[in-house]
């Protein structure tokens, strides 16, 4: 799973990634939510090569940022001395101490493959918030994005990044053997004198979710939803969710 979040991936990763998402417009949408709840220390998971962390510490949060990869936190910490970045688990972890506001950004809870692993995310993040405290992330909406790939889609992305250049060609299509999860083949390319140079070859499982799955897994685990807000990605139709932790 992690093979484009290590091993030298990670780097490509961060020059691909700042041409796919605009991350000053991920910056005002996720600081606007969290000002609004009087937040100004935030927890983020899923912080990768620290794309959205650099604007949060340069606009003065109190910042700190949890991956899965090590190889990812190494590159964060490199590219912002000043920020706080820890190697972890979203589905285990414990902070030193409990913050206002989590995030989990860029569709990471993809990742959470099974209900177990959704449900013992939240109670993690659900022991290291304080009271009221805020949570938001964004997700893959299966109910449209499965209607887009049914029977399989081809998607071609190009990124040029600091002279450099490089493609990826998707292949995706439903696989429901185990809630709405999708198979997503990617090939990376660099483009050096008109050639394409395979890069990476990544064959991965992820999932989407519904709405109604996401309202009643935080239920359960002791989060009251205030609001869905409609997000739609460079690739994927999304939403995000604002929740609350409730006692
Ligand atoms: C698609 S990337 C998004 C990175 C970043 N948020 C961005 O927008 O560029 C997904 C990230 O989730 C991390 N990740 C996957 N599983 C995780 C887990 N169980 N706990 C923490 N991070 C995880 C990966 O290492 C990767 O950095």
């Amino acid at each position: 799973m992690q093979s484009l979040y290590s091993n030298g991936f990670e780097k490509i990763y961060d020059s691909m990634y700042q041409t796919f998402i605009n991350y000053k417009d991920e910056y005002l949408f996720y600081s606007t939510i969290l000002k609004k709840y009087t937040k100004n220390n935030v927890l983020e998971i899923g912080s990768g090569t620290g794309n959205l962390a650099k604007h949060f510490i340069d606009n003065n949060f109190n910042y700190q940022g949890l991956d899965y990869s090590q190889d990812m936190v190494n590159l964060s910490s490199l590219k912002l001395p000043k920020g706080h970045f820890m190697h972890g688990d979203m589905r285990h972890f414990k902070l030193e101490k409990s913050v206002d506001s989590t995030i989990i950004t860029g569709r990471s809870t993809s990742y959470l493959l099974s209900n177990k692993d959704v449900s013992n995310t939240l109670q993690a993040i659900h022991i290291n918030l304080n009271n009221n405290g805020i949570l938001c992330f964004d997700f893959i909406d299966a109910n449209r994005f499965f209607k887009i790939i049914k029977g399989g889609k081809h998607l071609y992305h190009a990124a040029s990044f600091n002279n450099k250049h490089y493609s990826r060609d998707s292949y995706l299509n439903t696989n429901t053997s185990n809630n709405f999860m999708f198979d997503w083949h990617s090939k990376y390319f660099q483009i050096k004198q008109n050639k394409k140079i395979l890069i990476a070859d990544d064959k991965s499982e992820v999932r989407a979710f519904t709405k109604n799955e996401w309202e009643l897994l935080l239920h359960l685990n002791n989060f009251k939803v205030l609001k869905f807000i409609d997000k739609p990605a460079y690739m994927f139709d999304c939403y995000a969710v604002v929740a609350q932790k409730i006692a």
